[in-house]
């Protein structure tokens, strides 16, 4: 039903509620949440509402969030990636973010490319969409090099921020040759 996903360098695995000590660290660290929270805490009480949404999603849309790690130290978070609906919309999004220790090596592009393609060739969506703060330039040269397109602005979010949005679909979407392996969990 949500399956892990192996790439060349990292591990990506559904969100879970054991999870929420380390998403509440990860979402606090003030690099991490400047743009993605619009700088403001993230309490428990909602990492523990996207945990589950992220969940029902999953089982419902088979799409959710998935935590970062390296491959070779599955135990240690670097950070998390995914897709999501904001409240009504009627487009799906692609989130991401590392911890700033795993910034600057291409591994944030490497896990949205993963998402992108499982997006595409597991779940079967048509388009995704992606949006960063009009500042956020390290997210949007990441949009850039996954080949998004069809820049424009819209509104989004419980705070009604500005920002810069592009889409990918499906038969625009190029893999490449990178590692992209399904580990399906065994009660599916
Ligand atoms: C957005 C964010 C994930 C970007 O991180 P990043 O490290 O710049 O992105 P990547 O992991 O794709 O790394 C790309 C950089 O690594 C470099 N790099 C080094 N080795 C590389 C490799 N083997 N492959 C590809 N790129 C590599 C690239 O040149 C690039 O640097 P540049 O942008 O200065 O040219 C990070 O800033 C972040 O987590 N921010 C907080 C959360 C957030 O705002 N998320 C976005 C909202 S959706």
């Amino acid at each position: 039903m949500a399956p892990t996903i192996r790439t060349e360098r990292l591990l990506l695995r559904p969100f879970e509620p054991a999870d929420e000590e380390t998403l509440f660290q990860l979402w606090n660290d003030a690099d991490v949440r400047r743009f993605l929270w619009d700088d403001q805490p993230v309490s428990r009480e909602t990492v523990r509402e996207q945990i589950a949404q992220s969940q029902k999603d999953f089982r419902e849309e088979r799409f959710g969030l998935f935590l970062i790690s390296r491959a070779e130290e599955p135990g240690t978070v670097i950070g998390a990636a995914g897709l999501f609906r904001f409240a009504d919309a009627d487009w799906v999004d692609l989130v991401y973010a590392l911890r700033p220790a795993a910034w600057g090596q291409g591994l944030a592009t490497e896990a949205a490319r993963a998402v992108l393609r499982f997006a595409f060739e597991v779940v079967g969506l048509d388009e995704v969409l992606a949006g960063t703060d009009l500042g956020n330039v390290a997210s949007q040269r990441v949009i850039e090099r996954l080949g998004m397109t069809d820049e424009h602005e819209r509104v989004v979010g419980p705070n009604k921020v500005l920002a810069r949005y592009r889409r990918l679909r499906r038969q625009d979407f190029v893999a490449g040759p990178g590692r992209f392996t399904l580990v399906e969990p065994p009660d599916s």
